[in-house]
């Protein structure tokens, strides 16, 4: 089994709250990032795809072939834009880092031509980063 991973940087404007709290709640469950006028992370986005090698090319999945796969569905709706108010993709969805990679698993789950996608990792912060595989 081999994995090949595709990096990308975005930066979005966020905010964490949940309307069924209070402004307090939010504050205490949220912290900084439940501020109410927003701010932004610098993100990088990890894309892993796993399988076998075609022999005829050496290539498990062409890697510029992914870039733009991502590139297209996932970085044009994120990047320099506000995740609550203007991707598609996250309406409705608490903007955490793990909700931010379950979302941008199941925009990509059913595009990756070659091999299957097997993780994808959303680095909010040097230290943080969050993991979702699918189940
Ligand atoms: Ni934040």
């Amino acid at each position: 089994m081999f994995f090949v991973t595709r990096r990308e940087i975005f930066s979005a404007a966020h905010r964490l709250y949940n309307p069924k709290f209070s402004d307090e709640e939010n504050e205490r469950i949220f912290g900084k990032c439940s501020n109410p006028n927003w701010h932004g992370h610098n993100y990088i986005l990890e894309v892993i795809v796993a399988g076998e090698i075609n022999p005829e090319t050496g290539y498990l999945i062409d890697l510029k072939l992914l870039k733009e796969i991502i590139i297209k569905n996932i970085i044009d709706k994120v990047d320099h834009k506000n995740l609550n108010t203007e991707t598609d993709f996250m309406s409705g969805i608490i903007p955490t880092a793990e909700n931010i990679a379950a979302a941008v698993w199941n925009q990509l789950v059913d595009k990756i031509p070659d091999g299957k996608l097997y993780s994808v990792k959303i680095y909010e912060t040097e230290n943080n980063y969050f993991e979702y595989r699918g189940e």
